[in-house]
């Protein structure tokens, strides 16, 4: 049985993300989408808001039974042992990701040389989407329907309007 951690701050998830989770659910048997309660970054959203938000979204979709959402606030590569995962999947958007994601898998692979880390690359329509922009975008009162699904869009105007 495959299994792969899908990890990330996701605040918020966008369709960038879920693009990724989507192509990851063919190719995997399970994914676990892992959310870091993000001590490296200010968070907009509580790590409940985070996983509520995500939990929403996967209901009902084809194959849910195979996409689980847990919170976590430890080391990635702990994480990955507590749940006897030995993937981590990550997204490159563009040669700029390269240089964080090249560092941080060699990081955890340091930390846990069993653990291996693939990369996807985003689909070319998801390129540009980042949650900050997304949120920026919002803030300005700008369009933000192609960037989130619709109860993200909802909590973002609550939060930010
Ligand atoms: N589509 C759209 N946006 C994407 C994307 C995609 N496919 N892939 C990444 N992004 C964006 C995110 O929206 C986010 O945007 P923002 O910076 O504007 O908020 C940015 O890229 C990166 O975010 P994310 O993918 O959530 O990663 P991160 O850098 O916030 O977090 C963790 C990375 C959580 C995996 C890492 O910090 C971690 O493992 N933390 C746990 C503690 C640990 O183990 N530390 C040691 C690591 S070596």
């Amino acid at each position: 049985m495959s299994r792969v951690v899908y990890p990330g701050t996701f605040d918020p998830i966008t369709n960038g993300h879920l693009d990724i989770i989507q192509r990851a659910m063919s190719l995997f048997d399970e994914v676990i989408i892992a959310v870091a309660q993000g001590q490296h970054k200010q968070t907009l959203f509580s790590l409940e808001q985070r996983l509520q938000m995500i939990e929403t979204i996967i209901q009902g979709w084809p194959g849910e039974s195979c996409v689980s959402v847990r919170g976590f606030d430890c080391l990635l590569v702990d994480f990955c042992q507590q749940h006897q995962v030995k993937i981590i999947l990550r997204g490159l958007r563009a040669v700029s990701d390269f240089e964080y994601e090249f560092q941080l898998s060699g990081m955890n692979k340091n930390l846990h040389p069993e653990i291996e880390t693939l990369f996807l690359p985003a689909t070319e329509k998801n390129h540009f989407i980042s949650s900050s922009l997304v949120k920026e975008v919002c803030r300005m009162h700008g369009d933000i329907d192609n960037f989130v699904p619709a109860n993200v869009k909802a909590e973002l105007l609550r939060k930010l309007r």
